[in-house]
C-alpha cells in the first residue's frame, strides 16, 4: 500500500465516530495528518481518538450536530482562528432517511436527509472555501453512493436523491475551482460493513461486506491522484481493476 506523507497537513472528516468516516480518519492520521474529527457521539469520537494515539498519530475531537443552528459557522471560525490553512475535507457524515415510496416519506425525515447530505456540506464548502484555498494542495473528498447517479432504486428516494444533488454540487466546485490548487473526488464506497448499512439490509450477512478499513488503500491513491479534473473513485470497480 502506498501511504501519502500528511504530515504537516490537517484533515477535517465528518462522520468521523464510526464506519467509513473512522476509518478514513484513521487512515489520515496514519499517514502523518492532524485530523479534525467531526460527529455527534462524543464517546464513540474519544475511542477514535485512543485509536488514532495508539498508532502514533493525532486528532482534535469536534462533537457537533452539523445541522443544528449555525453550528457550521461557528466551527469555521474557530478552525481559520486556530489553522492557517485546511487541507483535507472528507465531507463523509449521511443519514439513510427511509426507505418508503416517495409519496410515503415524511416530510420531516426528507428535510433531515436533504440538510445533513446536502447542505451541510454546502455550508461547510461555503465556510471553508478560504481556507482550503490557502492549502497549497488540498482535497475535498465527497462520500457518494451508486443509488445518486448509477441507477435509481425504488424506495431509497430521499437518500437517492440527496446523493445525486451532492455529486452535482461536487461537480459544480470541481469546476468553480478549477484554476486554483483544490483538488476534488467524489468516492463510492460500495456496500461495506457499517452501521448504515446494516439499517438498509437488515436481512444481510455483515460478513460478506467489505470492512470500512478495506477502503484506505483507494482513500490513499485518491489523496495521491493529482489530476486536476474531478477524479471518482468507486471502490468496485477500483477492486475490478485488479486492486
Ligand atoms: N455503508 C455503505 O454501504 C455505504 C455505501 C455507499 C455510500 N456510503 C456513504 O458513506 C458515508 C459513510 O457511511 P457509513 O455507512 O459509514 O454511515 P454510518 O455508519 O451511519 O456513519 C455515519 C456517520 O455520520 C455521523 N452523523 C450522522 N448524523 C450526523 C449529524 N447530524 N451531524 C454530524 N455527524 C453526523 C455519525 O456519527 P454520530 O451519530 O456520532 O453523529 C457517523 O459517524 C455516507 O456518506 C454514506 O452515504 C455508505
Amino acid at each position: 500500500m502506498n501511504i501519502p506523507d500528511l504530515n504537516g497537513k490537517t484533515a477535517l472528516v465528518t462522520g468521523a465516530s464510526r464506519g467509513i468516516g473512522k476509518a478514513i480518519a484513521v487512515a489520515l492520521a496514519k499517514a502523518g495528518a492532524h485530523v479534525l474529527a467531526l460527529a455527534r457521539t462524543s464517546g464513540a469520537l474519544e475511542e477514535l481518538d485512543d485509536e488514532i494515539k495508539a498508532a502514533g498519530g493525532n486528532a482534535s475531537l469536534i462533537p457537533m450536530d452539523l445541522i443544528e443552528g449555525d453550528n457550521i459557522e461557528r466551527l469555521a471560525g474557530a478552525l481559520t482562528e486556530r489553522f492557517e490553512k485546511l487541507d483535507i475535507l472528507v465531507l463523509n457524515a449521511a443519514i439513510l432517511g427511509e426507505l418508503a415510496p416517495l409519496p410515503d416519506i415524511d416530510p420531516k425525515v426528507w428535510k433531515q436527509t436533504l440538510d445533513l447530505n446536502v447542505t451541510a456540506n454546502w455550508r461547510l464548502l461555503r465556510a471553508l472555501d478560504p481556507i482550503l484555498r490557502k492549502s497549497d494542495s488540498g482535497h475535498v473528498m465527497f462520500l457518494t453512493s451508486a443509488v445518486g447517479g448509477e441507477y435509481a432504486r425504488a424506495f431509497w428516494g430521499a437518500y437517492a436523491v440527496s446523493k445525486a444533488a451532492l455529486e452535482m454540487l461536487a461537480e459544480t466546485y470541481a469546476e468553480e475551482t478549477k484554476k486554483s490548487s483544490l483538488h476534488i473526488s467524489i468516492v463510492n464506497p460500495g456496500a461495506t460493513r457499517t452501521d448504515m448499512r446494516a439499517l438498509a439490509m437488515p436481512g444481510e450477512d455483515p460478513m460478506t461486506l467489505p470492512a470500512p478499513e478495506e477502503l484506505t488503500p483507494m482513500i490513499y491513491e485518491a489523496l495521491a491522484d493529482k489530476r486536476t479534473e474531478l477524479k471518482r473513485y468507486s471502490f468496485r470497480q477500483w477492486r475490478e481493476n485488479g486492486n
